[in-house]
């Protein structure tokens, strides 16, 4: 039994370890999706190279000691499956008016539209990326980096199917139809976008794709991780497997960046530059200045900021009282897990400054997400600012403050430097280029970005990784190029 639910039967189309072939409702309604995706994958997919054979990684089982097996497939032949983690025994719902109870088996009724809303909120980032990272291919900096770029779409793709699977099952028609709808948006249209901000902007060079991974994919993480905790056992089950894999996109930006960034302190050294900021004699070298690198975080970082919603949410109150969406690491707090009486400091624009107020918890719950996240994504500074302090150099990557460039909350209608200071719109227009990304870097970065495709070679702004992937050796070739 155990077994059964552990491994994935690949003897159906869709591979699955939910029984699909004995739910035949389900599996037809799949297999009546599966052309409009792959349509989809072919239209809106990796650009070029979907005859290439692809060293990737497919899941063959939920078990964490061992689930995966890497091998050369041809993209549009991945397996994408359907995999839930294992159910866990008599599952209790961990917080909200129905604590205690046992976790939901089928979506409860008054609960529905809530739920489907958020399946289809967390569906649609899903092919956005993807969509996002369409063109990076053609100038991926080494074999090793555009296998880990397929590596990413094609889980992405999964977890779309993921998010399918459930509407499918447990949504009936109109489930049907928003499972439709995800393959009709587009990131970035005018007519019809993708759902949240951050999915509709560009990824125009693989420093963005590095800022994505680390930055969006860790919003993605934090969602997944209060969704793992949710009373309906389906979507927990769905959302602790796709955390797994999640894992790696975050690694993927992590390292990315910490290559970056040693390449150009390696660079600088050589050359016997001191000052980090002298950008032109930098750029000169070949390698992206650290100035620029800055800028390229403080744009994700606020985007990414924004994927949380308003920091005060009757909508997350409600989704929590309900039992549908936890707390980061719901069950390892120690508190009632209804918050009754409980506040949390919420950062205010007051008298034109930033300023904690206590909130009631329950509606401060998006701010309290955002606050993990926060504390999450430090830790790649510390690795960046590690790299640049051992080269020898005096120079810290930050976190904006949480009012700079924002779309989205208090700070919506204000600007604010990185450090938290506010300034009028005249200000903002004219000094923006020091602190986002302007058209000649975006430029510069553009002049880099030409394709390495010799195996174990790397373009002149990126290191090679400290080890390969699946423990291959550092001139393994990741990607076999069909021409
Ligand atoms: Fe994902
Ligand atoms: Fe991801």
């Amino acid at each position: 039994m155990n077994m059964n639910i552990m491994n994935v039967d690949y003897s159906t189309k869709i591979p699955n370890n939910v029984n699909l072939s004995e739910d035949r409702q389900v599996l037809k309604a799949l297999e009546g999706w599966h052309p409009g995706y792959i349509d989809w994958w072919n239209d809106m997919g990796p650009e070029g190279f979907q005859q290439s054979l692809v060293y990737l990684r497919t899941a063959y089982s939920v078990d964490p000691r061992g689930w995966a097996k890497f091998d050369y497939v041809k993209m549009p032949d991945y397996r994408w499956g359907i995999l839930l983690a294992p159910q866990e025994e008599n599952r209790k719902i961990p917080f909200g008016e129905h604590y205690g109870e046992p976790a939901w088996q089928e979506v409860p009724g008054e609960y529905r539209a809530m739920l489907r809303r958020l399946v289809v909120i967390q569906g649609d980032t899903e092919p956005a990326s993807v969509e996002q990272q369409r063109h990076l291919g053609k100038t991926a900096p080494s074999l090793y980096d555009l296998r880990n770029l397929f590596q990413v779409n094609v889980e992405e793709g999964r977890h779309l199917w993921a998010m399918v699977y459930l509407l499918q099952k447990y949504f009936g028609r109109d489930g049907r139809e928003e499972a439709d709808d995800l393959l009709r948006r587009r990131s970035g249209d005018e007519d019809s976008p993708r759902m949240l901000g951050a999915f509709n902007e560009k990824t125009p060079d693989w420093l963005s794709f590095f800022m994505f991974t680390y930055f969006t994919d860790r919003d993605g993480k934090m969602q997944l991780h209060s969704l793992a905790q949710s009373g309906f056992d389906p979507l927990s089950r769905t959302c602790r497997f796709m955390l797994t894999e999640e894992a790696h996109h975050m690694f993927v930006g992590e390292t990315g960046i910490t290559r970056v960034v040693q390449r150009t302190c390696d660079a600088m050294k050589e050359a016997g530059i001191s000052d980090p900021s002298d950008i032109a004699k930098v750029r000169a070298l070949g390698v992206i200045d650290l100035p620029t690198i800055q800028k390229k975080l403080n744009l994700h970082y606020s985007l990414s900021l924004d994927l949380f919603g308003s920091e005060v949410s009757t909508n997350a109150a409600n989704a929590f009282n309900a039992g549908i969406k936890g707390r980061y690491h719901e069950t390892q707090i120690e508190d009632d897990h209804q918050l009754k009486n409980a506040t949390y400091p919420v950062l205010k624009l007051i008298n034109g400054e930033a300023k904690r107020v206590d909130e009631p918890a329950l509606t401060a719950l998006n701010m309290r997400l955002r606050d993990d996240y926060t504390q999450d994504c430090v830790k790649g500074m510390l690795r960046w600012n590690k790299v640049i302090s051992t080269a020898g150099y005096d120079y810290k990557l930050t976190l904006p403050n949480v009012a700079f460039h924002r779309a989205i909350g208090e700070f919506k209608d204000v600007h604010a430097t990185p450090d938290g200071i506010l300034i009028d719109d005249a200000t903002w227009n004219k000094r923006k280029g020091e602190w986002i990304p302007s058209t000649d870097d975006g430029e510069f970065i553009a002049s880099l970005m030409t394709p390495v495709t010799e195996p174990g070679q790397f373009a002149s702004w990126i290191a090679a990784p400290k080890v390969g992937i699946d423990n291959k050796p550092g001139d393994f070739e990741y990607v076999k190029i069909e021409t």
